[in-house]
């Protein structure tokens, strides 16, 4: 499979935010990453449901949407009406995980799992058949423009491993960090899509930003 590239708007300027989707529209962005945030399962509060809204409205691209957010059940109607395509929880706020998957997929989305850096890959032996996507944090959640934590690699290598004969076609996202310099590394160790906030947005040119996390 050729890797993905999902640019996250949480580095875009909201201000300007109409404009910058159009940029990734017209770049070789596959995915646009939406971080929501809502100051509880992470210190940090993003952005909700009318802005989701706004970048469907624009978005020409799948909305990969990455829910930091405790307990998600109760808000993944609202964010598939919003205009997700992909919806990813955290495996630590889920009680029970297969339900939550269970739900996503019923919703017509593809569904994902998130890990925190602390969270073995391990965890999803009783569950990677049943998953679209499984999303490895390469920072703690919350913050955009974190330093990369390399553990990731040995994660993915777990990953591939536990996905092999059962999932192969799971995608391995990785969130956090990513930039021109690990992107080639990843995915060499497996990734398929690369996650990238500050590496594109804070570029001079960030559609050639994101040509270069596609080659
Ligand atoms: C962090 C978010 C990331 C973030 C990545 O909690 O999940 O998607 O936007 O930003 P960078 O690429 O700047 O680390
Ligand atoms: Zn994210």
């Amino acid at each position: 499979m050729n890797h993905l590239v999902s640019p996250s708007i949480l580095a875009s300027d909201f201000g300007n935010l109409q404009r910058d989707i159009e940029m990734l529209n017209s770049s070789e962005a596959d995915w646009i990453h939406v971080d929501v945030m809502d100051g509880l399962f992470v210190p940090n509060i993003s952005f909700g449901f009318p802005v989701v809204e706004k970048v469907k409205q624009h978005a020409q691209k799948p909305l990969d949407v990455h829910l930091m957010i405790v307990d998600p059940d109760r808000y993944l109607e609202r964010f598939s009406k919003a205009g997700a395509d992909i919806i990813t929880v955290h495996f630590e706020a889920c009680t029970h995980l297969n339900r939550t998957v269970n739900a996503i997929k019923e919703l017509g989305c593809k569904a994902g799992v998130a890990l925190n850096p602390h969270t073995p890959v391990a965890l999803l032996d009783d569950i990677i058949e049943y998953l679209d996507l499984v999303l490895i944090m390469s920072v703690n959640p919350g913050f955009g423009g974190q330093k990369f934590i390399p553990n990731t690699y040995k994660k993915i290598a777990d990953l591939v491993k536990l996905s092999s004969g059962r999932n192969e076609n799971v995608y391995i996202e990785i969130d956090g960090g990513v930039d021109e310099k690990n992107a080639q590394l990843l995915i060499e160790t497996g990734a398929n899509v690369l996650v990238a906030g500050n590496s594109v947005f804070s570029a001079p040119n960030p559609i050639a930003a994101i040509s270069k996390l596609k080659h």
